[in-house]
């Protein structure tokens, strides 16, 4: 049997045996010191040459960076040690001695980095960011269980695009062709007709031409859809989501954080309600800082981060322009040039991390929103098929996953949000 570090105080001053990695090590003549990691946590092993038998000894001026092992020996507290806690071990074995390690103690560059993925993600950073992730995915899970929102997986291989034909990835599907998700949005529509209140979570791809520090082309979202919830409300429920996940990373990940140097102030303050404004008001509030930006345009990259840093809660901006969103949303009677969603922004120059709208819920509307964006109909007629057979006021929304990892971890960069990242220039590994 052997301990997990996470447990080790439970095991003081007893002889025990941990597995794992040495991440470090150095020696003076007769004594080694060993850093060990395992999945949980570090530890220093102390071999003195004095204590252990020939064989230990030996195995031990083996060892290389990487190398897994085994080891056995008392544990106890040392103030000096990093973690607080050593190991005086009485025997060691090896497990697989590791080649010459390509990551060193140097700095190495991004490519370098990103070509050596499956090592890199071994470091304590990279484990702290995945570790958030992980308590991220939990707390969207649990939260949508406490409100009675139902778990329903939405298809990857598809017929149409969600979000424009315009980042669309295709496959050859037996002689036709198929769209790889770009949200499962459209399906969760059908599924409250049944279940009410549903959500997704899985990988959606966009074709996104654009390198920029937001956008992967593989990356995973959580859809949420509910019948009889009205634009107001939609905002509503992704307020209280937000926060509830705020609170549990504070909550449980407190170690992760600290490992990320992430100032905790920011994301500590984050109480509902946040700020709503409209489109055509931030319009203006761009004009103003002297973005040259006017009523119509989309906003870019750079003005996320300019309206993000306005605020130090997420803000939601809403009511945009039909035009430069998607089929599906619906008009605002007050102005049918405007549709009645959201987009939520995250603070500290983050950006945007979720998009929500009502949708058309008018057989006539749809129809002539299909036309008006140049759609094929006959893919969608399933889905128009929603507005024929007790169609009702719905809304939704989609949270991309790796955005709300890099605002929490505080990262510059989304490809350390996600185990593999699929770039425009990456595949590999
Ligand atoms: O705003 P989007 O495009 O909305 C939809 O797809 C809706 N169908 C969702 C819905 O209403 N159910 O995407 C939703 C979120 C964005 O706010 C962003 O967080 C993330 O998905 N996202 C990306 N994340 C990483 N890389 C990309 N290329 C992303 N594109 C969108
Ligand atoms: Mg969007």
């Amino acid at each position: 049997m052997y301990i997990l570090l996470k447990d080790i105080k439970k095991h003081l001053n007893k002889t025990i045996s941990l597995k794992g990695w040495v991440f470090n090590y150095r020696s003076s003549g007769s004594i080694y010191f060993l850093q060990l990691r395992d999945s949980t946590g570090e530890i220093q092993a102390i071999i003195s040459k004095k204590e252990v038998n020939k064989k230990t000894w030996e195995a031990c001026q083996k060892i290389s960076l990487e190398s897994s092992i085994e080891i056995e020996g008392k544990v106890y507290c040392e103030k000096r040690s990093p973690s607080g806690i050593e190991m005086l071990v009485k025997n060691l074995k090896i497990i697989h001695i590791a080649e010459e390690y390509p990551i060193g103690k140097k700095v190495h560059g991004t490519d370098f980095l990103m070509d050596h993925r499956h090592l890199w993600i071994r470091s304590k950073r990279q484990a702290a960011i995945l570790k958030i992730r992980d308590e991220i995915i939990w707390a969207i899970r649990s939260f949508f269980k406490e409100e009675g929102f139902i778990l329903t997986d939405s298809p990857i291989l598809t017929p149409t695009s969600c979000e424009g034909t315009t980042t669309l990835f295709s496959t050859k599907y037996f002689g036709k062709n198929a769209y790889l998700s770009q949200s499962g949005q459209l399906y969760l529509e059908a599924m409250i007709y049944s279940l009410g209140k549903v959500y997704d979570f899985g990988p959606t791809f966009r074709a996104e031409k654009s390198k920029t520090r937001r956008h992967l082309t593989e990356f995973w979202m959580m859809d949420a859809e509910a019948a009889f919830v009205e634009h107001k409300e939609n905002m509503k429920i992704q307020e209280k989501l937000i926060c509830y996940i705020i609170e549990q990373v504070l909550k449980n990940c407190e170690q992760e954080l600290k490992i990320l140097e992430r100032d905790v102030q920011p994301l500590k303050s984050i109480k509902s309600p946040f700020p709503i404004i409209t489109y055509e008001k931030t319009i203006k509030k761009l004009q103003q800082k002297g973005v040259k930006i006017k009523w119509g345009d989309d906003f870019g990259g750079e003005e996320e981060t300019i309206i993000s840093k306005m605020f130090d809660k997420p803000v939601f901006i809403e009511k945009y322009p039909g035009k430069i969103k998607a089929f599906y949303m619906k008009p605002d009677i007050k102005n049918p040039t405007l549709v009645l969603n959201n987009d939520c922004l995250a603070p500290e120059g983050y950006g945007e991390i979720i998009g929500g709208s009502q949708r058309i819920d008018d057989l006539k509307i749809l129809e002539k929103k299909i036309k008006e964006f140049k759609l094929l109909k006959d893919p969608l007629e399933w889905y128009l098929d929603l507005r024929r057979y007790g169609s009702v006021p719905h809304s939704g929304f989609g949270l991309g996953i790796e955005r709300m990892v890099a605002w929490i971890c505080g990262l510059k960069h989304i490809r350390e949000t996600i185990p593999f990242p699929r770039l425009i220039n990456r595949l590999k590994p």
